[in-house]
């Protein structure tokens, strides 16, 4: 098992990484406040995992209780995390039982929104078992759910006591989710690690094929840059906002196509590369290096460009961005690969420009 660090002062934390640590629920122990976990996980993840991840945890004394969400992301939403709340309250949790997320992004990201409001704030857990999650949404405390406006619009920091990351789970992984995992690994390299971008390209079908080192080495890579970033900008005043590479453009076509229609790591891919395309305009990147970024996500089954939607419907989704600032704006854009800055100096025509040569309508 690895063990890396979120460095946060008194509020640090263990990532766990490893094969089996699913059933190795005694490594939880010395992070409950209480012998009380309800574990939130949903109708897929529930079946694969959630008895072998409770049975330890009970054998050790700790009353568990479950809670099964829908699938998808569509039910990121207030019915869902609101029948949470009701789950809590009906078997009298308090704010010192810990709320366990146990599955991926969607589960982690709502389950941890509402451990951050109930009884305005309570410990969390994540126990990630999607690629996409183990490398990225268990880490760094950001929760949300979607409204119907926009993607992750509602939610806050809330940062978990410990992520307990077996990727032993990752065996049960549909390859379309494993391929999204693949995007947020390959943004790593693109915003910050040009030695794990080109240890990428070289590793890329040892990835996909679910190798077990290649899989550990790159959740572990992954890991530690975002561990990095979380430290330095835990609230994204300034550095943070790199991890949001592609999303500007990715969130505008999950919000615009519907949630769940696109999974988030494609329409991060297809962002990227909108990305990439403002950044070659402005002359940072070169016509090799938008290559080398376009042949790996394909390499990798990825979109690399957006859906149909009309150029102005992508305009009027991205103002609701987070990065908008006084009404412009801003976008991570790559100055070279390993190399990332958030700005605005990408003219309207531009952004156009950008949206119109990656997206389906040419
Ligand atoms: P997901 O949570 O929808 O999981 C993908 C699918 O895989 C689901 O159907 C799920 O039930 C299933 N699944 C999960 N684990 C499985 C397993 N081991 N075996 C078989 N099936 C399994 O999607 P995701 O890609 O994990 O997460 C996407 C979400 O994460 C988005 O909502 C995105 O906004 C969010 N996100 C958050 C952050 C953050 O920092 N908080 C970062 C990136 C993404
Ligand atoms: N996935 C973006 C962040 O955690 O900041």
């Amino acid at each position: 098992m690895e063990t890396l660090t979120v460095a946060l002062g008194a509020r640090s934390y263990p990532i766990l990484v490893g094969r089996g640590v699913l059933d190795r629920g005694e490594l939880l122990l010395p992070f409950l406040r209480q012998l009380k976990v309800a574990i939130v996980t949903n109708a897929t993840v529930g079946p694969l995992y959630l008895d072998r991840f409770a049975e330890p945890l009970r054998r050790a004394g700790v009353s568990v209780s479950e809670i099964v969400l829908p699938d998808g992301e569509q039910f990121k939403n207030w019915p869902t995390l609101n029948s949470i709340f009701d789950a809590l309250l009906a078997g009298r949790c308090e704010r010192s039982t810990t709320l366990v997320a146990l599955g991926g992004g969607v589960v982690g990201d709502i389950t941890g929104f509402a451990a951050a409001c109930f009884q305005r704030g309570m410990p969390l857990i994540q126990v990630p078992t999607t690629l996409l999650a183990q490398v990225d949404s268990s880490v760094g405390g950001k929760t949300a759910i979607n409204h119907p406006l926009g993607k992750n619009m509602i939610g806050a920091f809330h940062q978990p006591q410990v992520v307990l990351a077996d990727t032993e789970t990752l065996s049960t992984l549909p390859d379309r989710e494993l391929r999204a995992g693949v995007a947020e690994i390959i943004k790593y390299g693109l915003i910050r690690d040009l030695p794990f971008f080109e240890w990428l390209e070289a590793n890329i079908e040892r990835l996909l094929s679910r190798d077990p080192a290649a899989l550990s080495e790159a959740i572990c890579r992954s890991c530690r840059n975002k561990a990095e970033v979380v430290a330095a900008d835990e609230h994204e005043r300034g550095e943070r906002a790199l991890l949001n590479l592609g999303h500007t453009f990715g969130h505008a076509i999950e919000t615009g196509i519907g949630y769940g229609e696109w999974l988030h790591g494609e329409a991060v891919a297809a962002g990227t590369m909108m990305a990439a395309e403002l950044s070659s305009q402005l002359g940072w990147l070169d016509s090799r290096a938008l290559g080398r970024v376009e042949r790996l996500f394909h390499r990798a089954g990825l979109p690399v460009s957006g859906p149909n939607l009309a150029i102005e419907r992508y305009l009027e989704l991205m103002q609701n961005d987070k990065k908008v600032q006084d009404g412009n704006l801003r976008f991570v854009l790559l100055k070279r690969i390993g190399q990332s800055v958030v700005t605005d100096v990408a003219s309207p025509a531009q952004v156009r420009k950008a949206i119109e040569l990656r997206s389906a309508h040419v």
